[in-house]
């Protein structure tokens, strides 16, 4: 089996799920989560929802649409030893408690793209042509399932669509978000190679060097 390192937790993985990412380690340090009961959206293999779990969370829950990644993130919430409510649902669908937080890390790049960096292996369910069908839905819904001072962290980057994405801030938690995260890293060769079919407007180009973006984002419904 193989295994990774994820700030000092291990967890198991294959070849057929995500594996936790940069931005997977930036939400789970950048996020204030001791204390809360918490829903992780789009858990993969579980590296957010253990990580809340082992260090101070009251209560943790993890959905994701994918057997597979249901599957490794029961299996590293018990080789942890964390006790993980953890179950499938697309998006909120099986959904019925009302949270202090929502941490969604949910599939937030264009599919094309998704499938030329290598982050997604075949199996793995990919936003669409856009890469914001899956973002909007969570921030159109999230208040139902966020508590009266509760709060939405969600995850983005410049493979998005941003407009829609801060079209939806500005519709749905007007005056009450802001960008917890952000930082830019330096294409892969893969994504140097395959320039041509990315948006002029997803990258930045400096001295020479293609940098894309992850940015993370904190709702509050009050
Ligand atoms: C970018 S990965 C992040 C996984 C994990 N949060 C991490 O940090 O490693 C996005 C996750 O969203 C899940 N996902 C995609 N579509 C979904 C949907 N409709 N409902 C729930 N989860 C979904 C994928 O299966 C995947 O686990």
């Amino acid at each position: 089996m193989n295994k990774i390192n994820f700030l000092n937790i291990e967890l198991e993985y294959n070849e057929k799920v995500f594996r936790p990412t940069l931005l997977s380690e930036k939400c789970a340090l950048n996020t204030n989560f001791k204390g809360k009961n918490i829903l992780d959206l789009g858990c993969g293999i579980g590296p957010l929802a253990v990580y809340f779990a082992k260090n101070g969370a009251l209560s943790v829950d993890a959905i994701d649409i994918y057997e597979e990644h249901l599957k490794f993130a029961k299996r590293n919430a018990d080789l942890n030893k964390t006790e993980i409510n953890i179950f499938e649902s697309n998006l909120f669908q099986n959904v019925s408690k009302k949270y202090d937080l929502i941490c969604c890390d949910v599939s937030g790049v264009r599919e094309e793209v998704a499938k030329l960096t290598g982050w997604f292996p075949e199996e793995v369910p990919k936003a669409d042509g856009s890469g914001a069908n899956l973002i909007l839905n969570v921030i159109a819904n999230s208040k139902e399932f966020l508590k009266d001072s509760g709060e939405l962290v969600i995850c983005t980057t410049s493979f998005s669509d941003q407009k829609s994405i801060f079209a939806a801030f500005e519709q749905f938690y007007p005056n009450s978000y802001q960008e917890i995260y952000s930082e830019e890293v330096p294409f892969s060769k893969r994504l140097n190679q395959n320039i041509d079919i990315l948006d002029r407007d997803s990258f930045n180009e400096k001295n020479g060097i293609n940098y894309w973006r992850f940015s993370i984002f904190s709702l509050s419904k009050r």
